[in-house]
């Protein structure tokens, strides 16, 4: 706990039974904060961040109130029943890419018309809080007409090899491309029109306990899951099973941790007044960066297994991007944040979580 930061009073957390909502979640309750949730628990493990916030939570600091955010009547009860807040998280949402294709539809009103109903619940009943809203690096499309070249184990973009900064052009691509994309411009737009106080943080790959990771979401805890899997069965002396990647495993993101992103929703709130109307690309940064080949070899060496894992390549799926790397130079700047669990050490801490909960 940052004893130095302003600590928010009462907090509404959308999405606060997911893997980043609870955390921040629990983070906020050991700092004393109210702390309010909405959540539809649609996403496996739900139910169980629900059960490990409010076994921690002191009699009184923690509501859950179950419940759609695209239903607005529910969003506005909420608003006037438990604010109003200063500090309010948005991190509810449909999440996955391969879901945005089967259903967009629901992909659509969870991300925009869950996003608007929150927006305008706030501006009419907490006019004074700061909304962080979290978008995601696919509002800048795939970036396929970027050159990139290859090397033995990842894919480099030609003039970009540092990574991406807030100027790239938005191109929304995918139904979760466009929901995202749009969610986040309405947030931009209300600090722009109305003044409302609301910060954007486009994310890239987060990690960590509390994520219960499934073969579309979530992709280190996916791949720490299958790691252990070979582990165990190269131990109980048998072939492992493989499994699938999409593509050539040379594609790259920069990871961030947990406890790095909690640090800056924290740091967010904290400097209310210099980061609202602004945007952050948000991620570990090159130094945290790791294509799918990078990542397997790093966790053969953690977990010292004596071969290569097994896999099979699928073809690439719809709207990867090749390479995303955030440039994370103006929430230094402007936040003084900056990542601190590098990506050796928060895989460990990923394996950890993954056999634990397996
Ligand atoms: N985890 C990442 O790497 C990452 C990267 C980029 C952006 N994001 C964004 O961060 C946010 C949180 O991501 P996460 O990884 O914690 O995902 P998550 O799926 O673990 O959490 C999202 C939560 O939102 C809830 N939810 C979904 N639809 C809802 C609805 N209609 N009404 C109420 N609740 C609903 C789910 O039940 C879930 O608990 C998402 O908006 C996601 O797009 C995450």
């Amino acid at each position: 706990m940052n004893t130095v930061l302003k600590v928010p009073k009462n907090c509404l957390i959308t999405g606060g039974c997911g893997f980043l909502g609870s955390n921040i979640a629990s983070h906020f309750l050991a700092c004393g904060s109210r702390v309010v949730v909405i959540d539809a628990l649609f996403r496996t493990g739900g139910e169980s961040n629900f059960l490990w916030l409010n076994n921690q939570a002191e009699e009184g600091m923690f509501h859950f109130i179950k419940g759609d955010l695209a239903d607005e009547v529910m969003v506005e009860r909420v608003f006037k029943e438990h604010g109003p807040f200063d500090y309010i998280c948005h991190l509810g949402g449909q999440v996955a890419m391969t879901t945005s294709l089967s259903d967009p539809r629901r992909d659509m009103k969870t991300n925009v018309l869950g996003t608007f109903n929150v927006l305008e619940a706030m501006r009419a009943h907490s006019p004074d809080a700061l909304l962080a809203y979290s978008s995601t690096n696919k509002v800048y499309g795939d970036l396929n007409h970027l050159e990139h070249k290859e090397t033995d184990s990842r894919f480099v973009p030609i003039g970009y090899e540092n990574g991406f900064d807030e100027m790239l052009s938005l191109d929304f691509a995918s139904p979760y491309g466009c929901s995202k994309g749009a969610a986040d411009q309405y947030v931009h737009d209300w600090f722009r029109n109305f003044g409302t106080k609301t910060v954007v943080f486009r994310h890239s790959s987060i990690y960590g306990g509390r994520q219960f990771s499934t073969f579309d979401q979530g992709w280190i805890g996916w791949f720490c899951r299958q790691a252990l899997l070979q582990q165990r069965s190269l131990e109980d002396g048998e072939m492992p099973a493989s499994f699938t990647i999409s593509g050539t495993g040379k594609q790259v993101r920069d990871v961030l941790h947990a406890e790095d992103l909690v640090n800056l929703y924290h740091r967010a709130f904290d400097r209310a007044e210099q980061c609202a109307g602004e945007v952050f690309n948000i991620g570990g940064g090159l130094s945290n960066s790791l294509s799918l080949l990078e990542l397997f070899s790093q966790l053969r060496a953690i977990l010292g297994m004596p071969q290569d894992l097994v896999f099979e390549r699928l073809p690439v799926r719809q709207s990867d991007q090749r390479f995303f790397v955030a440039e994370i130079g103006k929430a230094h700047q402007i936040l003084g944040w900056q990542p601190t669990v590098d990506a050796n050490q928060g895989l460990k801490r990923m394996l950890e979580w993954t056999k634990a909960s397996m």
